[in-house]
């Protein structure tokens, strides 16, 4: 990839909770957003130098509390300047040969996050996988450069889907054998379940599968470039279904928006849960966006397609009783 990595920011798009800091300005009168449209004109949110709009210098990793252009007094602002962010000190650390707890540091971001770090038990099988796999087919989210998605599928022609949440990636490896002329670059945080992908696609042979590990809203937001992806999967995120605990839903306007930035006209946006009112809100939010045209022409829940297979979540919440929506959107010219 030519010169240094530049994170990106997304022009057009407001504070939001997917911006550093939950969009507030913090304690230092700082917005930490870089979802934003740079409001700072010399330097934006995340140290943007300005520039074309959707491209912007980075001053400073993801997560430092402050800019480099910081001329805050405090001493505290200055060690953050001047001490590199340590990785995750909580929790585990990077697996062993495979993904890191927090490839991007993004515990440093004062945002609302849609999923808890969950690393889980690795049985030696996935363990293994990760070691062996992990620097064939893994992509660390560090948010620190731009992903040349032909380059990471050595196939510059190839459509690339994203899929947020795959969970232990089952259904993932079967579409992707199934439809062997799409790259799915597959996104999550759970351990156990990359591994799990990292060795079905093996088993499979899937050429076609990239196991992407970390926070999917840094991804879309510093590392995937403007109209890059054919596609984008949501299938059964977290319903957080407690009231307190709705604003950590992925499915929302500001996401819709950030997502709509990094699909290319034409693109299908398909979401499914088997939490009801989640399926509301995800229609409403979807019914709302300018960017995206509902592919049911009466403005509903589409039927469920053939090429999704059945999802563990989705299994659990059948025996459940749930009824399970599928919502298929178009990204449109807007
Ligand atoms: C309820 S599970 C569904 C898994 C799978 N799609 C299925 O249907 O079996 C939701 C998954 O989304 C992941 N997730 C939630 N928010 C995420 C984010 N911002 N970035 C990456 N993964 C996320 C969680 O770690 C979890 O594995």
């Amino acid at each position: 990839m030519a010169g240094p990595p530049r994170p990106l920011c997304v022009p057009g798009v407001g504070r939001s909770p997917w911006a550093g800091n939950n969009g507030a300005p913090c304690a230092r009168g700082r917005s930490h957003s870089s979802l934003g449209a740079c409001p700072r004109a010399a330097a934006g949110p995340l140290g943007c130098e300005g520039g074309p709009a959707g491209d912007h210098t980075p001053a400073r990793r993801i997560g430092s509390t402050v800019s480099e252009n910081s001329t805050a007094p405090d001493s505290r602002a200055e060690r953050d300047r001047t001490t590199p962010i340590p990785a995750r000190d909580r929790g585990e650390p990077r697996f062993p040969g495979g993904p890191a707890a927090d490839p991007a540091g993004s515990h440093h971001e004062r945002r609302i996050r849609s999923f808890r770090p969950r690393r889980g038990r690795v049985t030696p099988g996935q363990g293994e996988a990760l070691r062996r796999l992990w620097p064939q087919w893994g992509l660390d989210i560090d948010g620190l450069h731009r992903l040349d998605l032909g380059k990471l599928f050595g196939d510059p022609d190839l459509p690339v889907v994203l899929e947020i949440g795959f969970g232990m990636g089952e259904a993932t490896a079967r579409m992707a054998a199934a439809d062997p002329g799409t790259g799915i670059l597959a996104v999550d945080v759970h351990t156990p379940g990359q591994g799990n992908l990292l060795a079905l696609a093996e088993r499979d042979g899937l050429s076609n599968v990239r196991v992407a590990n970390g926070d999917a809203i840094i991804l879309l937001r510093e590392m995937l470039t403007p109209a890059s992806l054919a596609g984008l999967r949501v299938y059964f995120p977290d319903p957080w279904p407690k009231k307190r605990h709705h604003k950590r839903r992925l499915l929302q306007p500001e996401f819709v928006e950030l997502a709509a930035t990094r699909l290319r006209p034409g693109a299908l946006l398909h979401c499914a849960t088997d939490w009801e009112p989640y399926a509301e809100q995800m229609l409403e939010v979807l019914t709302a966006s300018p960017s995206f045209d509902n592919t049911q022409p009466d403005g509903g829940y589409s039927p469920r397609p053939g090429f999704r297979p059945l999802t563990k979540f989705e299994s659990q919440g059948l025996d459940k009783g749930h009824i399970v929506h599928d919502l298929i959107f178009r990204r449109n010219e807007a």
